[in-house]
């Protein structure tokens, strides 16, 4: 069994895969060719914003935006502690400082009262300017942005969506990627949508945002890639990549659909055993992982592990207790919510080519891990 099964996509997929592959071997414009633009202007239309602006990773679609703001040192960034180090990192590598909100702990997301406490305590201690937070729609499931575009904005504050997990999504009607000044996407191959490399996106309505990440992303070019009006990097995304996308783009829909259906069997038949995730009213997930809650998590994953069941643990150790953020002072007990998740939560296998059969053998295997216990 798989976790996330690449393997039967691939095989879904494989004539397109192929010919869009060989089109790109064929023209052989490897860096920045015509499918980069192409997917730039299919998931724009997606997502609904103006711009798509591809990179090279989710990572550095983090990173750009917050580079082409000038967020640097004296500026507080928000996020949430319950994420991957790379929401936090990006911030730490401009020199700004990470302050860490705890989160909501039916939805695993940023919790917008705690964020008007924080920054209120930021300003009240005066050493950093609140410029930045970055909600993340973990495990797919969007933050809520109506709550935090109020707070962000009676700060003045630039709202940057992590979207990684949550390409797909919708939040009221509006698709993730579209719920802040800007967004970023990751393309990791587990990703909801994902290449077969590293590569990401950034969205967003801002015409000259866009332009500057464009600029970015190559160097800091202006007229061309040896004129450079700024400090930039090398952050593009590979036609390759791009050509790859595009095929699994147009699946895409089907596929999120698929994961509807299988995240709500799920739900029916486990709710009995561990804590299903909770879906407000008016948001859709696109259901990156399927995350339940347990006080008996370890026991759970060892006796999946035992029957054949492949699971993981995301994330077992919140960044306000990683060495690489000791020095931020922050103490176990800080961030209550995130740490009892941090212990207790569980991804069970999620993907869009999860059979009946397959599912039902996860939901057996739960049960009985959970009553043998
Ligand atoms: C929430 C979150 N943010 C950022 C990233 C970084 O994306 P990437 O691995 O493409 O750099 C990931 C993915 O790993 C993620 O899950």
């Amino acid at each position: 069994m798989q976790f996330i099964d690449l393997k039967a996509q691939y095989a879904a997929l494989e004539k397109d895969i192929r010919a869009a592959i060989d089109g790109v071997l064929a023209h052989g414009q490897f860096i920045m060719g015509p499918e980069v633009r192409e997917l730039e202007a299919a998931m724009a239309e997606y997502v609904g914003v103006k711009h798509a602006i591809g990179c090279s990773s989710g990572t550095d679609a983090l990173l750009l935006p917050l580079m082409a703001w000038g967020v640097g040192p004296g500026d507080a960034v928000f996020t949430t502690p319950f994420t991957f180090i790379a929401t936090a990192e990006v911030v730490s590598l401009l020199g700004a400082t990470p302050v860490f909100v705890d989160v909501d702990p039916r939805t695993f997301n940023i919790d917008p009262k705690a964020l008007e406490t924080a920054i209120d305590e930021v300003v009240a201690a005066g050493e950093l300017r609140p410029r930045c937070v970055i909600p993340v729609d973990l495990f797919g499931l969007p933050a809520d942005y109506d709550e935090l575009r109020a707070v962000a904005d009676s700060h003045g504050m630039l709202v940057l969506e992590d979207a990684a997990q949550s390409f797909g999504a919708t939040y009221r009607g509006r698709r993730a990627g579209s719920l802040g000044h800007a967004a970023a996407t990751s393309f990791f191959p587990a990703k909801p949508l994902g290449a077969y490399g590293d590569g990401g996106a950034v969205f967003t309505d801002d015409d000259e945002l866009a332009a500057r990440l464009d600029s970015i992303r190559v160097h800091g070019k202006g007229s061309d890639k040896y004129d450079n009006i700024r400090v930039g990097v090398n952050a593009r995304l590979d036609t390759m990549q791009a050509a790859i996308l595009k095929v699994k783009l147009a699946a895409f829909p089907g596929e999120l659909e698929r994961r509807q259906v299988a995240a709500q069997r799920y739900s029916q038949r486990l709710g009995n055993l561990v804590e299903t995730p909770v879906v407000p009213d008016g948001y859709v997930s696109s259901w990156a992982q399927y995350s339940v809650l347990t006080d008996r998590r370890d026991h759970l994953q060892a006796g999946l592990k035992a029957a054949g069941v492949p699971t993981a643990v995301y994330y077992p150790k919140p960044l306000h207790q990683q060495t690489a953020y000791a020095s931020l002072g922050y103490s176990t007990g800080d961030f209550p919510v995130s740490e009892s998740c941090a212990a207790r939560i569980i991804s069970l296998p999620m993907h869009p080519y999860l059979d009946e059969a397959t599912q039902d053998r996860v939901v057996d295997a739960v049960a009985e891990v959970l009553h043998a216990a």
